[in-house]
């Protein structure tokens, strides 16, 4: 599990093992769109602007995966307690 902070207004979301960050988000009232739910189509791409993505997707090229600034949270998850967003 980790947690995911919003930018905007500092808020922060819990992301259960079982559960993708897009769906804590939506669950949490976030807007934000989704299509594939798989890492495919980088509908639901968002910015990084803190910690370390652990990247699921196959959409990102390597080097894009490596920059850590941005993720699929469909899919992807974090290697850091908490990923800051710019959401
Ligand atoms: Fe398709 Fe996330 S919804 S990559």
């Amino acid at each position: 599990a980790f947690q995911i902070k919003l930018s905007s207004n500092g808020r922060v979301i819990d992301v259960a093992h079982d559960e993708s960050a897009a769906s804590a988000l939506v669950a949490a009232g976030i807007d934000l769109p989704t299509s594939c739910e798989q890492g495919v189509c980088g509908t639901c791409l968002t910015r990084v602007l803190a910690g370390e993505p652990e990247h699921r997707d196959c959409y990102l090229t390597d080097e894009e995966r490596a920059a850590n600034d941005q993720f699929l949270p469909c899919c992807s998850r974090s290697r850091s307690p908490v990923l800051v967003l710019d959401l």
